[in-house]
């Protein structure tokens, strides 16, 4: 694993799921529509679901709910009990998105929301050639998280939080590894894999990146 988060996201996990619904003014704009986003990456999902970063279990629960079959995979141990104690029929396995066990299944999605930051640009690339070998024919990766779509916005947006005096969120954005939109669609392509975007609030896109048989 790359840098590790888990003592943050252990501290975290109690109140996880009040931040999400806008309990911290500072990340309510982050986390805005998140239904709707969580939404939005099921409605992408196929198959057999690999998702990484499961946190309080809230996507898994939606890509469970609509039939699919789910290997949730998560680093923090409080975030499992999280999502085991909402989620008890969940497969749920302790790895991150570089290092996991070996799964079952053939994996038709690989599938993450807000979780894809944590790894650092190069981390990124490993991690798409890494998925184009897990990846069933016609496979894809699904994945919502913040990014932006080039560095200047990226300043402006650190910028805006400064001024808002949300200082949290502004040593968030310059401390973890978001990255821009050009950055993903070399990355997507160097690991062969066709990627398109969505936007889906001020900070949060969509990425979809269909595996090239080639
Ligand atoms: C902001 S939470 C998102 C949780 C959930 N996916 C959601 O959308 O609400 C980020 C999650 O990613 C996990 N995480 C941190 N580093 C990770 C890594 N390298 N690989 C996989 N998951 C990681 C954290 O433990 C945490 O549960």
């Amino acid at each position: 694993m790359g840098t590790d988060f888990t003592g943050l996201f252990n501290e975290w996990a109690q109140t996880y799921d009040q931040t999400v619904t806008g309990g911290d003014i500072q990340y309510k704009e982050v986390f805005r529509f998140y239904d709707e986003i969580l939404n939005e990456v099921v409605q992408h999902s196929k198959g057999n679901v690999v998702e990484f970063g499961v946190g309080t279990g809230n996507l898994s629960k939606r890509l469970l709910e609509s039939g699919l079959s789910v290997t949730g995979i998560e680093p923090s141990i409080k975030m499992r009990e999280k999502a085991a104690e909402k989620l008890p029929a969940l497969t749920l396995l302790t790895g991150d998105f570089l290092s996991f066990p070996p799964l079952q299944n053939d994996v038709d999605s690989i599938v993450s929301t807000y979780a894809f930051h944590h790894l650092t640009d190069e981390e990124k690339g490993t991690a798409f050639h890494l998925y184009k070998e897990l990846l069933s024919k016609n496979g894809r990766i699904v994945f919502a998280d913040t990014t932006f779509e080039t560095e200047e916005k990226k300043q402006q947006m650190i910028q805006i939080a400064e001024d808002k005096g949300y200082n949290r969120l502004a040593e968030d954005l310059r401390s973890e590894f978001y990255t821009t939109l050009p950055t993903l669609s070399q990355i997507a392509e160097d690991a062969g894999f066709c990627i398109s975007f969505k936007p889906l609030n001020q900070f949060v896109w969509l990425f979809v990146a269909e595996k090239l048989n080639k």
